[in-house]
């Protein structure tokens, strides 16, 4: 595969110098990546587009220990998946990421922000989509450019690049997902802040968090696993097959160097804080008309405090099992 193609045309259109004004522009050589403004050239590293501006001063202390995890945990690992094929099958069979490729339709630019090893940056890039997806931890941005190339998919591309600093213009991304990263940062919704101004106006946003109340028995499991085993996760115990990709899992869900819990309220205040009108949850908020035949990208009703309340309890016997991410959508207003 030529050079060139590591980033698609498309997206490098819409990346910026790291810590630059959003004139700049950059341009992909061989092994770099250069701002044709300043000439400054920002080098691949061991064959990963970076852009990483320094995660210390960015994040701080929880940064480099969540980055430092992620960098000996590439989540979620390629395991078991052997080609495009089996990776597209498992995207459909996926009720969230069918959805999410269904409601996206063709033709948009996406970004993924925390795409780890980057499954779902490759899924959604059928339909002619061309997906951006960035990560800080190198290991994870490795498997997932080696998957590409081995896969000859030429509209995903990858860059090194901590979310606090995207090296991403303003208002370029017809949808931005961030699915089960914020949570991971030490301040998540200033992590919002930072996503939500990639999103065209009128584009879409989509945030998976961990949920304050489905994620308590997580917690509790935690405890109980130095006695009781790893195997007293339903998802290591029953859908995992391959060993390292348990492992990884159940460091990811009990050993995480930091971790927040969030609400559908908090979410939605976020959303009116930044000029976000709310449109969908997954999983819907009970007995709404976001049930049903919505589609995600559709606007609904978010229903009552009570309902989201009861929504929230519910997921206790559902979410609670599988990680308790529960994503909210919302469309920035023109
Ligand atoms: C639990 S994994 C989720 C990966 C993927 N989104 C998924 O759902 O499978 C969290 C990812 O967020 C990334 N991450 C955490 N903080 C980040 C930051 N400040 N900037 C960029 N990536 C970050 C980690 O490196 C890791 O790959």
């Amino acid at each position: 595969m030529k050079t060139e193609l590591l980033i698609p045309e498309q997206i490098i259109s819409m990346l910026k110098a790291p810590g630059q004004a959003n004139d700049t522009d950059l341009e992909i050589s061989s092994d770099a990546l250069r701002c044709t403004q300043t000439g400054n050239s920002y080098e691949f590293v061991d064959g990963v587009p970076s852009l990483l501006a320094s995660t210390r001063e960015a994040t701080g202390d929880i940064g480099t220990r969540v980055h430092a995890f992620y960098e000996e945990n590439p989540f979620p690992n390629y395991e078991s998946i052997d080609d495009f094929g089996d990776l597209v099958s498992k995207g459909y069979s996926s009720s969230f990421s069918n959805e999410l490729l269904r409601e996206i339709g063709s033709n948009k630019c996406i970004l993924e922000c925390g795409c780890g090893t980057g499954q779902l940056s490759h899924f959604l890039q059928l339909n002619n989509n061309h997906v951006l997806g960035i990560d800080m931890s190198l290991n994870s941005l490795k498997l997932a450019i080696e998957f590409k190339l081995n896969n000859h998919l030429v509209r995903s591309g990858f860059a090194q690049m901590d979310l606090f600093s995207l090296a991403v213009k303003d208002e370029s991304m017809d949808v931005v997902i961030s699915h089960g990263v914020l949570h991971h940062t030490p301040d998540a919704r200033r992590a919002f802040h930072e996503i939500i101004k990639k999103v065209k106006p009128g584009g879409i946003v989509v945030v998976g968090l961990y949920n304050a109340i489905a994620r308590v028995p997580t917690w509790l499991r935690a405890k109980a696993m130095p006695l009781l085993g790893p195997n007293i996760d339903y998802i290591a115990r029953t859908r995992i097959m391959d060993e390292r990709k348990r492992e990884i899992w159940t460091k990811d869900q009990y050993f995480n160097p930091h971790e927040t819990w969030h609400s559908i309220d908090e979410v939605m205040n976020w959303f009116s804080e930044e000029n976000v009108e709310y449109l969908n949850c997954r999983p819907s908020i009970y007995d709404t008309d976001g049930e049903g035949d919505a589609g995600m990208f559709d606007k609904t009703s978010p229903g009552t405090r009570y309902q989201r309340v009861v929504t929230q309890l519910s997921w206790l016997n559902s979410i609670a099992r599988e990680g308790a991410v529960f994503d909210v959508i919302g469309r920035k207003r023109e």
